[in-house]
């Protein structure tokens, strides 16, 4: 059985993904001639089987992270803007260990594990003031190899799992879901209003839910409704029609608020949102919460404060998560609980058509798309690539 055998060796040299600028999909060169990292103390050296997209790379990238009105910028919470060219991006990174930095136990060789992508400004396990990331502030997974810290590669061996699957379940949409939920206190019991349900956070939401025994409605499109109730949300809500949405979403929980909405699209919707929980206060039990992490449908939304102070909206604001939060869902991966919703891989030489093919996504596209650097391609990549241009199954 040779194949037991883990491969070690480790070229000078890699290819790779440099971001080189904010922009286009130009500012993304391939390389074949980039120094391969070596593991610091207490770091291991992975070699890249798989690293999902995520849309916080595109967002980066165009530098559309601005905390002030006007800014092209990407994170900058810890005081300096940490992004700097050329940057290799990918946050969610599955491979095997190939090198151990000092103090980092040798018997850790050829483990099969995934990141947890917070570069974490300090050892704490319960809080996290100023997210930053593998793939922003330092070098990340679009790549053969990279050295990230021994405590955050989690092994994970579940055979069952391929190393694709287990990128797809990468924390950048699991421990931002689960933050959203733990900031809200979703409890057992509440109905929880999923936004951009059929995404990469919003289809771990919508697991995350019934983990904990919360009932997820989802909004999404109607040609996604099988997938998500297969997924386990109890219904789906069409994002499309504005004027009828909050009656749509009344009708599906038979008149009863929602408890907590987690708001990954802002813009105009998020005021209908606050409408799902607010409309009966008389029929709640608690304060209606709002966790908000993303905004896929605008960065601007106009909210009459009178009605946030009045009715006593808590809102949340999120961004990644703690320690703690990833040894959870890296439990609940180990266990089975969680499961990945894998739409296609790309090559990573291909990263510019994958970006297209994000962009335009059709009425077809769930959750993730992963990137297997072109030397892994057989093994990781072929089971999930796309046949004429449509997913598999
Ligand atoms: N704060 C954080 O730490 C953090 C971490 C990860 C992601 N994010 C942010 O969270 C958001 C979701 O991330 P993701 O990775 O899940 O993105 P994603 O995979 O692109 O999914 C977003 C989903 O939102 C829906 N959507 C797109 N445009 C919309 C619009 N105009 N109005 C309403 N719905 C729309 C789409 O679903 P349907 O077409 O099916 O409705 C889409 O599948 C993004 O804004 C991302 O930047 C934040």
């Amino acid at each position: 059985m040779a194949s037991d055998t883990p491969d070690l060796t480790v070229p000078a040299t890699m290819s790779a993904m440099l971001l080189t600028g904010h922009g286009g999909i130009d500012t993304l060169v391939y390389r074949d001639d980039v120094a391969t990292p070596r593991p610091g103390p207490g770091e291991v050296l992975v070699r890249v089987t798989a690293t999902a997209k995520n849309n916080t790379d595109r967002k980066a990238r165009e530098g559309l992270y601005p905390v002030k009105k006007g800014q092209v910028a990407s994170f900058a919470m810890g005081g300096e803007p940490t992004l700097t060219f050329p940057r290799i991006q990918g946050a969610d990174i599955a491979g095997r260990v190939v090198a151990v930095g000092d103090g980092v136990d040798s018997a850790r060789l050829g483990e099969r594990g995934l990141l947890d992508f917070n570069l974490y400004a300090d050892e704490r396990p319960d809080i996290n003031l100023t997210p930053d990331y593998y793939g922003h502030g330092a070098d990340g997974g679009f790549a053969e190899y990279v050295a990230v810290p021994s405590a955050q590669f989690h092994a994970v061996s579940n055979p069952e799992l391929h190393d694709a699957e287990l990128a797809a379940m990468g924390m950048c949409s699991y421990q931002t879901g689960y933050h959203m939920m733990t900031s809200a206190r979703v409890s057992a019991g509440e109905r929880v209003l999923v936004t951009g349900a059929s995404g990469g956070v919003g289809t771990a939401l919508i697991q995350l839910c019934r983990i904990v025994g919360a009932i997820p409605y989802a909004v999404s499109q109607p040609e996604k409704a099988s997938a998500l109730i297969a997924l386990g949300a109890e219904a789906v809500i069409d994002r499309g029609d504005l004027a009828s949405f909050v009656p749509r979403v009344l009708e599906a929980t038979n008149g009863a608020p929602i408890d907590a909405v987690m708001d990954l699209v802002g813009g105009e919707m998020t005021d209908l949102f606050i409408d799902t929980m607010i409309h009966d206060m008389k029929a709640r039990a608690t304060y209606p919460r709002l966790s908000i992490a993303g905004a896929s449908g605008g960065n601007i939304s106009e909210i009459l404060w009178t009605r946030i102070y009045l009715y006593q909206v808590q809102i949340f604001g999120v961004s990644h998560g703690t320690r703690e939060e990833a040894e959870q869902l890296i439990g609940w991966i180990r266990s089975g609980q969680l499961r990945p919703v894998l739409h296609a891989t790309f090559r990573l030489s291909e990263l510019h058509a994958a970006e297209r093919y994000f962009v335009s996504r059709g009425s077809n596209f769930l959750g993730k798309i992963v990137i297997v650097p072109d030397s892994q391609w057989e093994q990781h990549g072929t089971p999930f690539a796309l046949i004429d241009q449509e997913p598999r199954s």
